[in-house]
């Protein structure tokens, strides 16, 4: 393969943005649980913004949270509207547990302020249709927090695919897990969870490569959904396994728009190491993204490009990106944000896009139930 053609693969270098301090965005906080405090590091890096207020719903926690982070002189309040109706912010992170995301996010725009939502956008694809009409409304920025796409290695998955060295893309196929790593707290029930592993880190798979050809509209879906782990107090801890009622398994074909399929699984346990790696075919080429045996929305090892070469079949190992910036993704994630807000940019993860992916998690819940192939039916936003 030419040098010319090796090199539109290379990461891209970053160029630092100056960061204009005079006018610090005031944020808040809203559910101060385990992914808040990686929110709260990196925005405590930015000497462009202040952490005025935070909310959560258990009496006493957000207090507790900015103590034991650091942050002083946070209001804390009783939940988001307590805090919206107080404070005078410029933007709030979205940081409850899934089942809460919507009516956080759409009671935030209302009230003019930009919103940074943690993944998955929401639980169904009603929410998120009412959410993408609070936000055309306000005008207000809202970018949805999948931080892999600020790692090098998701970006050069989407470089080679844009390059148009794999022809026309036909088949996918994509998910990932683990064989024992089910989690607990708040993401193994309906009530709050809304959706198990689905939900959880179904949603960065299908962001990976949905992204990479840009987010063709979902067609139909055939889904499939178990727990029978989660459930089984030989692989759960009794208590937790006995409140478990999300899935921890997953399985679906799905129909895209340009006549793409896409066939995808996804796991918080299963007897065996990994349901395969990640694999796009293209009338050109093709690419395999190793999996990990975690998925936690990283590459696993270092990607492999097939094609055929002057009449040879040939392979291409591109090497991992190693990010070697400042703050790493979650860093970037919130930086990003930030960033667009002071510019007027576009949102760095649009919801025009995450919308598809959350039809597509509705869509698997649906089928799944119905025990059959559906249509996936948008809501008009
Ligand atoms: N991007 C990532 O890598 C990543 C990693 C873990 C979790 N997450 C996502 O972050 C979200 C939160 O996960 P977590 O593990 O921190 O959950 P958590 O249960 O530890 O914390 C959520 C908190 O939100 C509070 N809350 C709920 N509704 C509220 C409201 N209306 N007002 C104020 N507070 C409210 C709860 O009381 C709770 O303390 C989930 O959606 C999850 O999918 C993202």
């Amino acid at each position: 393969m030419s040098d010319t053609v090796l090199n539109q693969f290379a990461p891209p270098v970053e160029e630092e943005d100056i960061i204009d301090i005079k006018e610090k965005l005031k944020f808040g906080i809203v559910g101060t649980g385990w992914i808040a405090e990686a929110h709260v590091e990196s925005l405590k890096q930015m000497p462009d913004v202040e952490i005025v207020a935070g909310a959560d719903l258990v009496e006493g926690k957000a207090e507790k949270f900015f103590k034991r982070y650091g942050v002083p002189n946070v209001r804390c309040y009783p939940d988001h509207k307590a805090m919206l109706e107080a404070e005078d912010l410029d933007a709030v992170c979205v940081c409850t547990y899934n089942t809460t995301h919507a009516q956080c996010t759409i009671d935030s725009l209302k009230k003019g302020v930009n919103v940074l939502l943690e993944k998955p956008m929401c639980v169904t694809i009603e929410e998120a249709a009412d959410i993408i009409r609070a936000e055309k409304e306000s005008g207000k920025l809202l970018s949805i927090g999948f931080q892999p796409r600020m790692d090098d290695n998701m970006k050069m998955i989407k470089k080679i695919v844009q390059s148009g060295e794999l022809g026309k893309i036909y088949y996918i196929q994509t998910g990932g897990g683990r064989r024992r790593g089910i989690p607990n707290s708040t993401f193994i029930e309906k009530k709050t969870a809304g959706i198990g592993a689905l939900g959880d880190i179904g949603c960065y798979s299908l962001d990976m490569v949905l992204n990479a050809i840009d987010y063709p509209k979902p067609l139909t879906v055939s889904g499939y959904k178990s727990n029978f782990f989660g459930t089984n107090p030989k692989y759960n801890n009794p208590q937790d396994a006995a409140r478990f009622d999300v899935d921890d398994f997953a399985a679906a074909f799905i129909r895209l728009e340009g006549d793409i399929v896409l066939d995808f699984r996804i796991s918080w346990a299963m007897h065996l190491d990994t349901p395969g790696d990640t694999i796009i075919l293209g009338t050109e080429g093709a690419l395999r993204i190793p999996s990990t045996e975690c998925w936690n929305g990283s590459v696993g090892g270092p990607m492999k490009l097939y094609k055929d070469l002057a009449g040879q079949q040939v392979e291409v190992e591109i090497p991992l990106c190693h990010d070697d910036s400042s703050g790493g993704l979650f860093y970037k994630k919130l930086r990003s944000f930030a960033d667009a807000i002071r510019n007027k940019a576009e949102a760095p993860v649009p919801t025009s896009q995450i919308f598809y992916n959350q039809a597509i998690l509705d869509g698997i819940m649906k089928s799944a139930q119905l025990g059959r192939e559906i249509e996936i039916v948008l809501p008009q936003i």
